[in-house]
C-alpha cells in the first residue's frame, strides 16, 4: 500500500491527467523520491493504486533509466557515455571517478553516499563531457571540477 504522503502527491498530479494509468511515470518518480528506489513491493503498491499490473508498471520502470530498480546511494552520479562526451574525454573522467570513489560502474560507496552509473546523452553535447548528480547537470568537466562538484553532495 502506498504511504499517505505518496498517495497525496500522486493524487495532486491526477488533476493534470484524465487516466490514472497515465500517471505511471510520475507515480514512479514520486515513490522513488520517498523510498530511494523502486522495489518489487513499491511496484505492487503503485500498481494497486493506478489499476495496473506489476508487469505493466515494471515495463515502464525498466524502460526509463532514471527509475532505479535496485537500491542506490543518497546521490546518483550519471556519467554520459555517448558520442560527444566520448570524444571529449569520457573514458578519462569515468576512470577518474572510479578511482576517486573506489567503485566500478553500477556500484555504491560503502557509506551509501554515491552510486555511479552510465547514461546516454544528457543533451549537453556542446558542453561535453557531462554528468548529472541527482537532478543537477554539470558540464565541461575535468578532474578538478569534479572534485569541487562532489563536495556539494554529502
Ligand atoms: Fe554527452 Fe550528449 S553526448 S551530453
Amino acid at each position: 500500500m502506498l504511504k499517505p504522503e505518496e498517495q497525496q502527491e500522486i493524487e495532486r498530479e491526477l488533476e493534470r491527467y484524465r487516466d490514472r494509468r497515465a500517471l505511471c511515470i510520475e507515480g514512479l518518480k514520486i515513490v522513488q523520491k520517498h523510498r530511494g528506489w523502486i522495489s518489487d513491493e513499491a511496484l505492487a503498491d503503485l500498481g494497486e493504486f493506478l489499476g495496473m499490473t506489476v508487469e505493466e508498471i515494471d515495463g515502464v520502470a525498466t524502460f526509463y533509466n532514471l527509475i532505479y530498480r535496485r537500491p542506490v546511494g543518497r546521490h546518483v552520479i550519471l556519467v554520459c557515455d555517448s558520442v560527444s562526451c566520448w570524444i571529449r574525454g569520457y573514458e578519462g573522467l569515468r576512470d577518474y571517478l572510479r578511482s576517486k570513489l573506489g567503485l566500478a560502474m553500477g556500484e555504491t560507496t560503502p557509506d551509501n553516499r554515491f552510486t555511479l552509473l552510465p547514461i546516454v546523452c544528457l543533451g549537453a553535447c556542446g558542453s561535453a563531457p557531462a554528468m548529472m548528480v541527482d537532478n543537477d547537470l554539470h558540464v565541461n568537466l575535468d578532474p578538478e571540477k569534479i572534485d569541487r562538484i562532489l563536495e556539494n553532495y554529502k
